[in-house]
């Protein structure tokens, strides 16, 4: 068998979109057909902005790589969590975001309910074996009409998708690589985290799993964090 015929074997069929709750959409498998296509746009965005390990305010360094493309990247560091429109590590503007990203992104988030649905920034989390992210909201965007699009690329992992309350117990979800969950409207606001990583290999991103997070950032002048 030849290598193409073995990764559409793997490659899972989308599936009818599941209700996770109002306004919250796993449509499986339908970032499948182009997920090989989405970790090849990843290595040039890599290579000027690399996966690091960010701070968080309380002084803890995350399990999860991350790194951004588009107008605005999520940040954290001693002093807050924000979007900025420069790599704090290089000074220079985070490389674009791709067209395959940025409209694939916008059919999901049509698929899950939110038509007209315009990224400007995508953080992408590199998870290894143990790595996880706690239960925390996506609330620096400063403007919440926008939805939230995440992609899953690699190996599986548990989505932890929780109510508007951090103490809510989350539902969990296994998500495969292809896979897309998409939330916004009444749970714009919802809890949600990823359990820590198992360990595997993929034939598409090796021994991690990646995930592309869209989201529309309200784009305000960088603000310094104040040192006083
Ligand atoms: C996130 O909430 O930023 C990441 C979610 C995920 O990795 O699936
Ligand atoms: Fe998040």
């Amino acid at each position: 068998m030849v290598m193409a015929d073995l990764f559409s074997e793997l490659e899972p069929e989308p599936q009818p979109p599941e209700a996770l709750g109002d306004g919250a959409t796993l449509l499986r498998g339908f970032a499948a057909a182009e997920a090989r296509d989405l970790v090849a746009a990843l290595g040039s965005i890599t290579a000027a902005a690399p996966f690091r390990h960010m701070v968080t305010p309380g002084g803890h360094t995350m399990s999860v790589a991350m790194t951004n493309c588009g107008d605005a990247g999520w940040v954290s560091d001693r002093g807050g969590y924000r979007y900025a429109t420069r790599d704090p590590e290089s000074g220079r503007a985070w490389p674009e975001m791709p067209t395959i990203f940025h409209d694939l992104a916008a059919r999901a988030a049509a698929a899950g309910g939110f038509g007209g649905f315009s990224a400007n920034s995508c953080l992408i989390n590199r998870y290894e074996p143990k790595a996880r992210m706690s239960l925390h909201q996506d609330k620096d965007e400063g403007d919440f009409s926008a939805p939230i699009v995440s992609i899953s690329l690699g190996l599986p992992a548990t989505f932890l998708f929780g109510g508007m309350k951090r103490s809510d117990r989350p539902q969990r979800f296994r998500l495969e690589s292809g896979d897309v969950v998409v939330w916004g409207g009444a749970t714009r606001m919802a809890y949600h985290g990823v359990a820590p990583l198992a360990a595997g290999e993929s034939p598409l991103t090796g021994g991690v799993r990646i995930n592309l997070t869209f989201r529309r950032a309200q784009l305000v002048a960088d603000s310094r964090p104040s040192q006083t």
